[in-house]
């Protein structure tokens, strides 16, 4: 079974995505448990992971959506869960944006509260990402994941911060994204990010707000150049 990447990952870049997501998976060692993060660009170190299993690599991953979890499945990575290793290792992921202070914004798969969850959990969390998403001050929307009962209230809170909020639609479904926790998915564009730090503190104190896509714990980001050579920024 292959898995089907949804269409906003079928873009551009491949070459720079398959270069950090290789170098990512390099990082790996024997023993070590790994999130496995989602969406295009993490899908190469998956892939790379699931190589080096079937040389003899022994490890396990906790992954962050179906998406990771079919994939790892079909790569013939063996899988645990957050509830047998709570504690995991390294945690490798993609983003939508990054800025110089390892600020990012991630959750364009509607994945993050699973991936924020796993990334919290993990001693050293490397984000990748290829060029074009790293900028001097963060602008792009926030996906927030929210309790359907709360969409209204949501949407309101998000204006009260200057925010424009709109559902995320369905492209193959009808009606809303539905996330792997059953809930919505509100995009909130705040324009131009000064200050992600109170940002994503207001944006937690949201009612109806499961999480949202502002994560602060990056350690280090491998940016994939043009010339796929691999640039690191670190915390
Ligand atoms: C999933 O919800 C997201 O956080 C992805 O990790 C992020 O959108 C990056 O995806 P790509 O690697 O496909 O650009």
């Amino acid at each position: 079974m292959s898995i089907q990447m949804k269409d906003r990952t079928e873009k551009s870049n491949t070459g720079e995505k398959k270069a950090v997501g290789e170098s990512a998976a390099d990082l790996v060692r024997d023993k070590m448990v790994v999130g496995l993060g989602t969406g295009s660009t993490t899908a190469f170190a998956i892939k790379s992971l699931g190589h080096r299993v079937k040389q003899g690599l022994d490890i396990r991953g906790v992954p962050t959506s179906y998406q990771s979890q079919m994939l790892a499945i079909e790569h013939g990575i063996p899988l645990t869960s957050l509830a047998q290793d709570p504690v995991v290792d390294i945690a490798i992921d993609g983003a939508d944006q990054v800025d110089a202070n390892l600020c990012v914004i991630k959750g364009g798969g509607a994945a993050h509260t699973n991936e924020k969850i796993i990334a919290a959990s993990a001693r050293r969390f490397v984000v990748l990402v290829d060029l074009t998403k790293v900028v001097e001050v963060l602008d792009h929307y926030v996906p927030l994941e929210v309790m359907p009962q709360a969409l209204e209230l949501v949407k309101c809170q998000v204006r009260e911060l200057k925010g424009k909020p709109v559902l995320r639609m369905a492209v193959h479904k009808d009606g809303p994204v539905i996330t792997d926790n059953g809930n919505f998915v509100v995009d909130a564009d705040f324009g131009k990010i000064n200050d992600p730090e109170q940002l994503a503190r207001e944006l937690s104190g949201c009612t109806g707000v499961v999480e949202h896509g502002i994560f602060l714990n990056a350690n280090e980001v491998y940016v994939g150049r043009p010339d796929c050579e691999i640039e690191i920024l670190k915390a």
